[in-house]
């Protein structure tokens, strides 16, 4: 079936422009209350960024240029004359957010750029910006729909990891993107996710999502994927990514890593699959990304309770790294690249 991509209509967005604010879709609260927040300044949209109302690598990048946007209209309101010098405390903030997801900074460098040389009221030019951030980055993900869509296309069940659709992004979504078309297009027939701990993204946010488009989705425990690939009933993992090095090392939620390595054992293919603004060609290995660590609070209590001993030493690096080597296929709005390395990513970058 020749479904188009663009003309699948997203029901979810995690973040909108109001005119005056940023309203977000308060995502911790999903799946049990669709719950919304506005925002006025940047310090709080740091905040919301740092306390995971939103979250996903591209959504990050799209609600920071949006942080971008209140912070030179507070800068601009306090002095018509050292706007720019003054945003920069507020830009300082946003970037300290979240530090493994590099589409934070990616958008904040092109907001940067965007007012270095505006001397007149820089809201305009700046919102201006914020929406193209906005719409390329759900134009990418409608491509790679596309692009993703035609490599799983023999595929009837796929396992994906935390949520990497609407939520997660502009709109639509990467990994998930992906797996609407496929499924749209009727060659699809099913995905298991694994819940994802210790945040749940899995079951709260990718299950919710798959429900909302009307996509047969099973949840399983993360520890259950190795067996889910032993028995056959998955055909390929496809996967998201927060930051991909120079090199094709590709950091993702935790959890990614062992996924690689068991599809690779099972001869699964593993898919990544990522809009350019999430590749960070100043980071040349996966070893040089930065790994945020939560705390153990999130491992050792469930919603407001114990269930560790108390005092438990426990250790919550939030992502990991997947070695290039186990990336079978890397699809980007500008193409995909087979077995990704570092002379494959330059081409790409170079075209
Ligand atoms: O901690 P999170 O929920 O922000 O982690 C999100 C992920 O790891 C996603 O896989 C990644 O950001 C890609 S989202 C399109």
């Amino acid at each position: 079936m020749s479904v188009k991509t663009a003309d699948i209509v997203d029901s979810v967005r995690a973040m909108t422009w109001t005119g005056k604010s940023l309203r977000l879709l308060d995502q911790r609260y999903l799946p049990a209350e669709e719950k919304y927040v506005d925002l006025h300044t940047a310090v709080g949209v740091a905040e919301a960024v740092r306390n995971m109302v939103v979250r996903g690598a591209p959504a990050i990048g799209v609600t920071a240029a949006y942080g971008v946007v209140l912070a030179a209209k507070k800068a601009y309101q306090q002095d018509r004359y050292r706007w720019r010098e003054l945003v920069e405390t507020d830009l300082v903030i946003l970037a300290a957010a979240r530090p493994t997801a590099v589409n934070l900074a990616w958008a904040l460098a092109r907001m940067r750029d965007r007012f270095r040389f505006v001397e007149e009221d820089p809201v305009p030019v700046l919102l201006n910006e914020a929406a193209a951030i906005h719409r390329e980055d759900i134009d990418a993900n409608h491509r790679m729909g596309e692009l993703g869509a035609a490599i799983i296309a023999d595929c009837l069940n796929v396992l994906t990891h935390c949520n990497t659709g609407s939520l997660a992004t502009g709109g639509y979504g990467t990994a998930l993107g992906v797996i609407r078309t496929a499924f749209a297009r009727g060659t699809l027939v099913s995905v298991f996710v694994n819940e994802t701990r210790p945040w749940l993204q899995g079951s709260r946010l990718t299950a919710w999502e798959c429900r909302q488009e009307q996509i047969p989705v099973t949840v399983i425990a993360d520890s259950a994927a190795g067996a889910l690939m032993q028995q056959g009933k998955v055909d390929a993992v496809v996967v998201g990514a927060d930051r991909i090095a120079a090199n094709g090392d590709v950091a993702n939620k935790i959890g990614t890593y062992s996924l690689a390595v068991a599809a690779r054992h099972h001869g699964l293919k593993f898919i990544v699959v990522a809009p350019c603004s999430t590749i960070d060609r100043e980071t040349s290995c996966g070893g040089d990304i930065p790994i945020e660590d939560r705390g153990g609070g999130e491992i050792t209590e469930f919603a407001g309770q114990n269930i560790a001993p108390a005092g438990l030493a426990a250790w919550n690096p939030v992502f990991d790294i997947t070695p290039a080597s186990l990336v079978d296929v890397l699809v980007t709005e500008k193409g995909v690249i087979d077995q990704p390395d570092s002379c494959k990513i330059e081409a790409l970058f170079s075209q």
